[in-house]
């Protein structure tokens, strides 16, 4: 046995194979992130190999549950996720820029390197809620097939007070150990708890590990942060980020991509018409909202029948025309707002407009004059 070489790939069945017959799920766990990450030599299908490995640790039941009451989880599961295959966010294109460059950077290191340069560390995540910033985080971990570690600081606070400092320290240093995003979701929690003077000793501890694992994060790692209150960052929390991406709420551009991925079908296979008039009246909606706002409509318009037909488009349109009229009542001033929308973006005529909205094409008209110029009734 012993003077027979194996191959890398053989060494690496019989590595998978020892480990396996212990039980040692997190060890199986751990040899096959470091075949993913480093596929055998002599391996032909080195990317499939890596896509399938990541595939099956995405789909894996967690191990062994270890929850002891009060104490952060030490499977690794539950804060370790191997993203795979997740379609790509729908943003504004200068973000979708940003995005990319963060994920090229990553993938080709090498031409960075050649001009003594390294990729992009830490990137801040900006905007408000909904906008698709944890999606991106999970997003660029697939695209740079790395395992996706999550930190969510808002509720390793509230439930963890106490021995958080210890059990952060902990995951943040296997984070640094091997290749992989760190996702510190919600990291405003921190600061947020700066300011308030109560449990300062704590979170003063808490905020330095966190600061401290910011300036060792190794090169060539990327740690990301997300905050809907960048405000609450102090300026010395804001200068370890090499970058802040700046989530926005969607343009009716991106809301009308997003309408044509929806995961209700009817609505994604609807004509243009009806997906640029839900488009038009999401005004202000972040993708989260207007998702959740399609699916009530759709499950309203489905449990309102018994097993008859249903037009779940038609129920989505009426919802939408709900919306803008109730939108219109606001105010002359929204009623302009909208009127000048749908004008603009669905083409509309007045007499069009009216009949939508409920009032007379006259007084769109008038509206339309007063908010600036206009198409022709
Ligand atoms: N830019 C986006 N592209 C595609 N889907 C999105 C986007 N923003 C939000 N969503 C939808 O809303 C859900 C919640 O988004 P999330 O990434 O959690 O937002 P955030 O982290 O900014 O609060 C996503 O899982 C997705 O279904
Ligand atoms: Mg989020």
């Amino acid at each position: 046995m012993k003077d027979r070489q194996l191959g890398e790939i053989e060494q690496a069945l019989v590595d998978v194979v020892r480990v396996a017959l212990t039980g040692d799920t997190d060890g199986v766990r751990q040899l096959s992130r470091r075949l993913a990450r480093r596929p055998p030599i002599d391996a032909a299908h080195s990317d499939a190999l890596k896509e399938e490995l990541f595939a099956l640790m995405a789909t894996a039941p967690p191990g062994e549950a270890s929850l002891l009451r009060g104490q952060l989880v030490t499977d690794e599961a539950s804060w370790v996720q191997y993203p795979a295959g997740v379609a790509a966010p729908i943003l504004d294109p200068a973000v979708q820029g940003a995005v990319n460059l963060v994920v090229a950077e990553h993938s080709l290191p090498e031409r960075l390197h050649e001009f003594g340069l390294a990729p992009t560390r830490a990137v801040l995540f900006t905007g408000p809620p909904g906008v698709g910033k944890t999606l991106t985080a999970s997003y660029i971990a697939a695209e740079l097939s790395l395992p996706l570690i999550t930190l969510n600081l808002a509720s390793l606070m509230s439930s963890l007070m106490g021995q958080t400092g210890k059990n952060l320290q902990e995951v943040l240093a296997r984070a640094a150990e091997e290749p992989c995003v760190l996702f510190l979701d919600e990291f405003d929690a921190l600061a947020k708890s700066r300011v308030d003077v109560s449990d300062v000793g704590e979170v003063k501890r808490l905020l330095n590990v966190v600061l401290q694992q910011l300036d060792q994060w190794p090169l060539g790692g990327l740690l990301v942060a997300a905050t809907n209150h960048p405000q609450l960052l102090d300026p010395a929390v804001h200068r370890r980020f090499d970058t802040t991406i700046e989530f926005a709420l969607p343009a009716f551009e991106e809301r009308l991509r997003f309408l044509r991925t929806s995961s209700i079908a009817p609505l994604r296979e609807s004509d243009n018409a009806a997906q640029r008039i839900v488009a038009l009246i999401s005004d202000g909606w972040s993708l989260a909202d207007l998702e959740s706002w399609a699916n009530r409509a759709a499950r309203g318009a489905v449990m309102a029948t018994d097993g008859g037909p249903v037009d779940i488009v038609e129920a989505i349109l009426q919802a939408a025309q709900k919306r803008a009229r109730s939108w219109a009542s606001q105010s002359v001033q929204t009623r302009a707002e909208l009127s000048r929308l749908a004008a603009d973006n669905l083409g509309w005529t007045h007499r069009k407009i009216a009949d939508w909205l409920g009032v007379s094409h006259v007084t769109i008209g008038k509206d339309m004059k007063r908010s600036g110029g206009g198409i022709d009734a």
